[in-house]
Order: C-alpha cells, then sequence, then structure tokens
C-alpha cells in the first residue's frame, strides 16, 4: 500500500446499506481505510471523532441531504475531498455539487473501476493542495524570517553609520570646541529648509549629514590658523580655505557619506561664483550646500562670537534677504523667509538646550534623529 495512504481515510455516506457495502468492499481491498455512514448527521458525528480525507456522499437521504452535507463539511475543512454520487438524470444537482466544492460526482449506477479511478484523483488533488499549503506557508516562515535578518542587519549597519559621525563631529570639535553644537543647529536648519523645499527622504539624509560634517575638514587645519584669537592673514585664508577640500577628501572614500561629501565641498560656494574652493556658480553647486549656506549665515549671525554679541534672527532675515540673487539662490532664501522667525529661533532653542542638557551627542537631535 501507498505510504501516503496509510493515513488516509473514506468516509461513505449513504442510506442504502447495498450501495455502502459495495463501495466499502471494493475501495477497502486495496487503498486507504473506508468507514460507513447510514446518514448526514452519522457522517458528522464520525466527523468529529476522526478527520477523513474524502467523504463520498449521495445527495438524496433520509434527514439532512448530501449537498447540504457538502456545505457543512467544506466549512469545517476545506481541504477535505468531497465525490458526491447523483443520480443519473440529475446534472444540475451535480454541477451544483462542484460548484460548492465537491472535486467530482459519480452517476447511479456506476461501474466500479470509474468510482476507483475518481477516488484516485479526489486523494491525488487534495494531496497536492496540502503540499502546495505547506510550501506557501514554509515560503511565509522563510520571508518573515530573512526579513528579521535583514532589519537587524540594516539596524547594525545604521548603528555603525551613526557611530562613524559621532566620531567625526568629535574629532572636531575636541579641536575646535562649540562646533558641536553650531554642526548640530546647521543640520537642523538645513533639514527644515530643504523638507520646504521638497527633497525627498534620500536626499535629506544626504544633506543633514553634509550640513552636521560641513566643516569637518577643519581637522586638516593648523592650530595656529585654526585657533587664533585675531583675523586672519591673507596666507592664513588661502590656507583656511582648503577646508572644503580636505574634508571632501576624508569622506569621499567612506561610502555611505560619498553623497554628502559633494556638500561639504561646495558649501563655502556662492550663487554668484565668487565662493570657494571652486567659484561654482548657481545650479552647478549642489542644492544642499545652496540650502547649507543660507543656514550657515542665519546661525553665525545669531550666534555670540569673541567680538559681538549674537544678533536677532529678525536682523539675519534682513541680512540674507539683501543677499538673495549674489550669495544665495534666490528660490532658497524664499522658501526660506516663508518659514517663520518663530521656528527657526523655536529650533535654535531646542538644540542648545539638549546640547547642554546631554553633552554629548546622543539625543542632540530630537527633531532629526531619523536622518542621521
Ligand atoms: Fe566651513
Amino acid at each position: 500500500m501507498n505510504r501516503q495512504l496509510v493515513h488516509e481515510k473514506i468516509l461513505i455516506v449513504d442510506d442504502e446499506e447495498s450501495v455502502r457495502s459495495v463501495l466499502l468492499n471494493h475501495l477497502n481491498s486495496e487503498g486507504p481505510q473506508c468507514v460507513g455512514s447510514p446518514n448526514a448527521l452519522d457522517a458528522l458525528n464520525k466527523m468529529e471523532q476522526e478527520r477523513f480525507s474524502l467523504v463520498i456522499s449521495d445527495v438524496m437521504m433520509p434527514g439532512m441531504s448530501g449537498m447540504e452535507l457538502l456545505r457543512l463539511v467544506k466549512r469545517k475543512d476545506p481541504e477535505t475531498a468531497f465525490i458526491m454520487i447523483t443520480g443519473l438524470m440529475d446534472i444540475n444537482t451535480a454541477v451544483d455539487s462542484l460548484r460548492i466544492g465537491a472535486c467530482d460526482f459519480i452517476t447511479k449506477p456506476f461501474e466500479l473501476p470509474a468510482v476507483r479511478r475518481a477516488v484516485d484523483r479526489a486523494l491525488e488533488q487534495r494531496r497536492l493542495a496540502i503540499r502546495n499549503r505547506f510550501y506557501r506557508e514554509e515560503l511565509k516562515r522563510k520571508i518573515r524570517e530573512r526579513t528579521f535578518e535583514l532589519n537587524e542587519a540594516l539596524r547594525d549597519v545604521e548603528e555603525s553609520y551613526k557611530i562613524t559621525l559621532e566620531a567625526l563631529v568629535t574629532a572636531l570639535d575636541a579641536r575646535e570646541h562649540e562646533t558641536l553644537a553650531h554642526s548640530q543647529r546647521v543640520r537642523e536648519y538645513t533639514l527644515t529648509l530643504a523638507e520646504a523645499l521638497g527633497l525627498k527622504y534620500d536626499d535629506l539624509i544626504q544633506t543633514g549629514r553634509g550640513a552636521l560634517l560641513h566643516d569637518v575638514g577643519k581637522i586638516g587645519v593648523k592650530d595656529s590658523i585654526l585657533l587664533k584669537p585675531g583675523k586672519l592673514n591673507e596666507e592664513e585664508w588661502t590656507e583656511m580655505r582648503k577646508h572644503p577640500q580636505i574634508g571632501y577628501n576624508i569622506l569621499r572614500s567612506i561610502e555611505f557619506l560619498a553623497p554628502a561629501a559633494e556638500i561639504v565641498l561646495c558649501h563655502q560656494e556662492r550663487w554668484d561664483g565668487r565662493g570657494y574652493p571652486n567659484g561654482l556658480a548657481g545650479t552647478e553647486i549642489p542644492l544642499g550646500a545652496r540650502i547649507f549656506a543660507v543656514v550657515d549665515t542665519m546661525d553665525a549671525m545669531t550666534s555670540d562670537r569673541p567680538y559681538r554679541q549674537a544678533l536677532s534672527f529678525e536682523a539675519a532675515f534682513e541680512e540674507i534677504r539683501s543677499c538673495s540673487g549674489t550669495q544665495f539662490d534666490p528660490k532658497v532664501t524664499e522658501a526660506f523667509l516663508n518659514i517663520p522667525v518663530g521656528r527657526w529661533k523655536a529650533i535654535h532653542d531646542s538644540v542648545n538646550k539638549s546640547h547642554k542638557t546631554q553633552g554629548c551627542f546622543d539625543l542632540i537631535c530630537p527633531t532629526s534623529t531619523a536622518f542621521l
């Protein structure tokens, strides 16, 4: 006997004892074990006790009909195969039974080899359906497992990105104090303006990183110049102006920071082409760098300097407005000026507050941790 048949059982439901025993004798002789039932209710009781792979049922029976039994069987276990036994002339019932879920019908009087073939087909169909279900469930399980693994790996990558960013900003801050707070503020400002200009998620991430790391090249500028309290002479300025290129050189080889490196390289360029290091003009300058230039000016003006107190945001607004089209991209300037002064002040205060209370890189950017 086929190993698969060992666990398969057939329930034969017919009120005519003679029909039942012919079927039982024939099907029991080879193949799955068969059990007989004289009516639908008895069949349902038996199905409560054990699982049947196939039900072969007469249509016309006292009490519950074969059609009703078919409906109940399919509702309870859609994988149970069902063959209906109908009268020769009852083709409509046969079609209806197929529509409800029977896999085949046998017409009375039947020939036993035809019954055998129908039973084999029905059981094979059921096995196939079960194998497909197992396959789908296994596939779903594997997808869930792989998705989980992938998310874990992505979390690890994000964590290492965060650590790299922290290391770079902290390294610069160690040399030039106050850089950390400035970098965090300009990143917040840049993200706010970039969002207002409609930048999409990936570009926001890169623009935010570019803003955060814009001055990382100052790591390569001599202390005597970087920390000089007084004004720089021309030669010193030449050295200082190398910092965008140095920053670019540091970042471009770090794959996840390569797009942000472009912003670092261009953060001192001007709309009118009078910036450095390459004198780019207009839209030759990456949009992220054009956005950064505006908010960097605001942050410089609204921060205390050794030689002056912080200016008001309103004064910074006027200065930026007056430099639209020369230092700054007019469209970026317009978007900037459309954001109320109060919003910029709120960002300023919130970053400064978390910088003071946390004193570390973590948690400093409550509004933009998603863009690390
Ligand atoms: Fe700079």
